[in-house]
């Protein structure tokens, strides 16, 4: 019964629409390509997932990480100029005069420190001296210890 005011026209919509959308078609598919290059830097190597370490040992990677040890220990730290790292802590270490010892935390901490007094295995390259800091050291220790017990891989 009550007359409602007439719908308005609608025509007025008409015209804005159609040449907005070829522009910003291209731009899209070129993020999708470059956001396949991803490096696995995730992972801490060794099987460690990032974020699975303890805030020392975690300092111990970043600082293993940033001082070149992987240029001999390997990038995921299981070799390479030098002895892995990986499973290195509570294993037994065969000296170059042959005698033995358990790599535990002063062992590993002696090697990374004083890296010319015990020398491993038969190694043609000698570890080079570093600048860490006995609590630096420590930390790195802590590292290589968690590198003993990689989550869920054999090694
Ligand atoms: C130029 C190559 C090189 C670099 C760089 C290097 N190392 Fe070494 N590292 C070796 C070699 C070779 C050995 C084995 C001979 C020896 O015991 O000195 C070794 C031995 C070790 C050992 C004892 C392993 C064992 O089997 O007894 C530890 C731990 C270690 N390195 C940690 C480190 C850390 C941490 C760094 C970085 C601060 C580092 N290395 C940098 C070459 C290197």
């Amino acid at each position: 019964m009550n007359r409602t005011a007439a719908p308005a026209p609608v025509a007025a919509l008409r015209a804005v629409a159609s040449s907005v959308i070829a522009s910003g078609v291209a731009a899209a598919l070129l993020v999708a390509v470059l956001a396949a290059c991803g490096d696995g830097t995730s992972s801490t190597g060794g099987g460690i997932a990032a974020g699975s370490l303890s805030p020392a040992a975690e300092r111990g990677r970043r600082i293993a990480s940033e001082s070149g040890c992987q240029a001999c220990h390997g990038r995921a730290w299981e070799g390479g100029a030098g002895p892995a790292l990986i499973g290195l802590a509570g294993s037994t270490v065969t000296l170059r005069d042959g005698t033995t010892v358990v790599a535990d935390r002063d062992y590993l901490i002696r090697s990374i420190a004083d890296p010319s007094v015990e020398v491993s295995g038969t190694w043609s390259m000698k570890m080079p001296p570093n600048q860490l800091t006995d609590e630096q050291v420590a930390d790195v220790v802590a590292f290589v210890e968690a590198l003993a017990e990689p989550a869920g891989s054999a090694g």
